[in-house]
């Protein structure tokens, strides 16, 4: 535990830079917290500005965790342990201190962490987000969906990291509570 919590931290430090605000300041676009779905995250900034911006936004969102986590895997932390820096990372995303707390929903920054601590499930959840997205026009669903698959996919291919990955799970339903009202409603915007 003693090197599980600073680099946790170190994890949330690095999820704090979210990338939607450094490529649309970058790109001199305006803030993406003032436009569109108001979530400074890749799908309102593919709904904003289009695939260039929001692939470069991705990058970032799902990089930054990577060398943190790197590390705790390298230093031989255990699953859990994996698990906790990655949940720092979504909580540094999703909860920045910098942004009075408020962040992104957590879908790439997740998809990062996965991409290393299981990445078949990770690979599943993308190209599931990807047939959706591209299907129903709605990010929110992709996102919903793939978020619900990932345990499912993680007991059959990274069992070690089920529990894990509920958790991210259930972070990244926790950040759609508006979109879920808004798709009940029917007035959720597409991409
Ligand atoms: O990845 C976030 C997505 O699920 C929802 O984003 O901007 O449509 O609220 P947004």
């Amino acid at each position: 535990l003693e090197l599980t919590l600073p680099l946790m931290a170190l994890g949330y430090l690095s999820g704090t830079w979210l990338g939607a605000l450094t490529v649309c300041s970058l790109a001199r676009v305006g803030d993406p917290r003032l436009a569109g779905s108001g979530n400074p995250g890749f799908s309102n900034v593919l709904r904003l500005h289009g695939r260039r911006l929001a692939l470069a936004t991705l990058l970032v969102d799902a990089t930054k965790g990577m060398p943190v986590l790197g590390l705790a895997m390298l230093l031989g932390l255990p699953p859990w342990a994996q698990g906790l820096v990655g949940l720092g990372v979504l909580l540094g995303h999703s909860y920045p201190a910098w942004y009075r707390f408020r962040g992104g929903k957590g879908v790439a920054s997740a998809f990062g962490v996965m991409l290393l601590l299981t990445p078949w499930v990770a690979l599943c959840c993308a190209l599931l987000w990807c047939l959706l997205a591209w299907r129903m026009r709605t990010a929110a669903v992709a996102s919903l969906a793939s978020a619900a698959v990932a345990p499912l996919a993680a007991t059959w291919l990274a069992p070690d990291y089920v529990r894990v990955v509920i958790v991210f799970t259930l972070l990244v339903l926790v950040r759609h509570v508006l979109n879920i009202r808004r798709l009940g409603r029917g007035d959720e915007p597409g991409l």
